[in-house]
């Protein structure tokens, strides 16, 4: 099995050590394990045993069984066999940003062909491009976060598109042609026949947030399959806006990272480490 998740173990345990506030050396003090082999699982230079794992995990306030599933490299979500609400199209729109792979997303009314454009992935022509070859009227753009990666051409994409931007109230506001257009939980936004519900996932950014229409739900960098987004602001907060506004939807929503595959509640409930 090719091995696509964003993620692997060592940017997990790096991402949990750094969320709890560790250094390296209070890891090894605690789990029982040098100090100079936590650092090389976490640079992908040494693989862990079983019993590592298990001492890593209970150090870092992880689930040991996930966490294994992904360090054998035994697990990978199966989002793409999930059949979501036929009234609503999803495209993936996967640019490269400093050679790392980030996805824009189009959700699309299937009745109506309206559509709102999830961030620009940095390459808003790529994303302008693929608008030119589909049939559909982008109505407006939402971003996310703010992130580069996430946010940059946000001006040239609003020319080309004559749209307005959405994003939380609480993000630091990238450069627009207009005024933006501000969110807060539970604020929905009309795209054709498609209700777009902002759900608060912050952490990774002070107003990162989500997007939920039917099934599906595009979450930036708040959660990747298996693994969460780096915990900038705070990793409480990422964890528990996670835990509360996300998987607690429906098993069968499909979510949609801002970097790696696709995946579902279900998913993420059964193989993430951090829940
Ligand atoms: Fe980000």
């Amino acid at each position: 099995m090719a091995f696509i998740l964003e993620d692997e173990f060592g940017d997990i345990i790096a991402k949990a050590r750094r969320g709890l506030g560790l250094t390296v050396g209070q890891v090894a003090t605690e789990s029982g394990i040098e100090a100079k082999d936590i650092s090389q699982m976490e640079n992908y230079t040494k693989k862990p045993s079983r019993d590592e794992v298990d001492k890593i995990a209970s150090t870092l306030q992880l689930d040991s069984n996930k966490l294994n599933a992904i360090a054998t490299e035994s697990w990978s979500p199966k989002a793409t066999e999930t059949k979501y609400d036929p009234s609503l199209e999803v495209i993936t729109i996967t640019a490269k940003v400093g050679g790392y792979p980030v996805h824009a997303y189009l959700l699309i009314c299937t009745k109506t062909r309206e559509a709102a454009v999830i961030d620009t992935a940095a390459n808003p022509q790529t994303i302008i491009d693929r608008i030119d070859k589909i049939n559909i009227n982008p109505k407006l753009i939402l971003l996310t976060h703010a992130h580069g990666d996430h946010a940059n051409g946000l001006q040239d994409l609003e020319d080309a598109l004559n749209c307005p931007t959405w994003i939380h109230a609480n993000e630091p506001k990238p450069r627009s042609q207009n005024d933006l257009q501000l969110l807060r939980h539970g604020d929905i936004i009309s795209v054709g026949n498609l209700k777009i519900k902002t759900l608060d996932t912050p952490g990774h950014t002070p107003g990162g947030c989500s997007f939920y229409a039917r099934s599906t739900v595009i979450v930036g960098d708040a959660l990747f399959a298996g693994s969460v987004g780096n915990a900038s602001i705070s990793y409480e907060k990422l964890l528990s806006s996670v835990q509360e506004n996300l998987l607690s939807l429906p098993k069968h929503t499909v979510l949609f990272p801002g970097h790696g595959p696709a995946t579902t509640v279900e998913e993420e409930i059964n193989h993430n480490p951090f829940f």
